[in-house]
């Protein structure tokens, strides 16, 4: 009996990196996955490597900054698990690392589309699902730059923030439903999300690197996938509405 047999779970930006990770740790532990991402090839890998394990997986091709596509992401999930258990909010976007002087208002409104505003959609879409079953899980992916001020650009940090904001309020008012909404705060992964970063703002990259040399090591996406696992799980059933900073202890210095 898995950790998380037969529920079913929706995961944006599970192409990829930890979303991907979460993906196939949740689907070793007995659920059902929906891979949702934009990147058709990257969702087809992720679903064909579920199906090797032995999992039920299908990929839905999305974009999470659109309300159709999010509709369309439930609907799936629906018609193929008949229900929603759980929602990984992890889809997200780097933002050059534009220090506050230099945000340019393409990346800042990217940012927060991608980062924020999918989310809401998100648990807005799951909310009535869960509330119907009288139980429900969100995992949302935030960083250490949502509970830290310097380490990313203004727009990341911006909207991190937002997301362990949005964690506690939906923990707080839909907690009593039975619903838990907590979130992980990793620091560095690499992933294509951060090796693959252009046109970075020297300034503020400058500025957000200044403590790395104090961070005593990367993660990695099974790393962040464990505490995701942990998250979605009862084993977590006294938590609602934290973000757990993973980071090896790097923001408690
Ligand atoms: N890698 C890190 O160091 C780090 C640190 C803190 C937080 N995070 C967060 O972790 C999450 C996952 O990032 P990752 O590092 O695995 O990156 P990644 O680039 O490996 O994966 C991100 C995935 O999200 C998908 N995606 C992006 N925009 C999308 C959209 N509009 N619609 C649907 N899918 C979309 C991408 O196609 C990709 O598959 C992000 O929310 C990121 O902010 C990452």
């Amino acid at each position: 009996m898995g950790r998380l047999q037969d529920k079913a779970a929706i995961i944006t930006g599970s192409g990829s990196g930890i979303g991907k990770a979460i993906a196939l740790a949740y689907g070793r532990e007995g659920a059902k996955i929906v891979v949702a991402d934009f990147d058709k090839h990257g969702m087809e890998r992720t679903v064909a490597e579920l199906k090797e394990l032995g999992v039920e997986a299908i990929g839905v091709q999305v974009n999470v900054t659109k309300e159709e596509d999010i509709e369309a992401m439930f609907d799936e999930a629906l018609k193929a698990f008949g229900t929603v258990d759980i929602l990984v909010n992890n889809a997200g976007t780097a933002d050059r690392m534009q220090a506050a002087a230099n945000v340019e208002d393409e990346v800042w409104n990217r940012v927060m589309d991608i980062n924020v505003t999918s989310v809401m959609r998100g648990i807005r879409k799951a909310l009535p699902i869960f509330l119907e079953k009288g139980r429900g899980t969100i995992v949302n992916m935030a960083s250490i730059s949502g509970l830290t001020g310097g380490r990313g650009g203004l727009a990341y940090t911006a909207s991190k923030h937002a997301v362990v904001g949005m964690t506690k309020n939906v923990a707080s008012q839909y907690g009593p439903q039975n619903i838990r909404c907590n979130a992980i705060g990793p620091a560095f992964i690499p992933t294509p999300l951060t090796l693959n970063m252009a046109n970075v703002d020297s300034f503020g990259m400058e500025a957000a690197t200044r403590g790395t040399s104090l961070m005593p090591r990367p993660g990695t996406p099974e790393e962040i996938a464990s505490i995701a696992l942990f998250l979605a799980s009862d084993e977590s059933s006294y938590l609602n509405g934290v973000t757990i900073a993973a980071d090896s202890g790097w923001s408690a210095y």
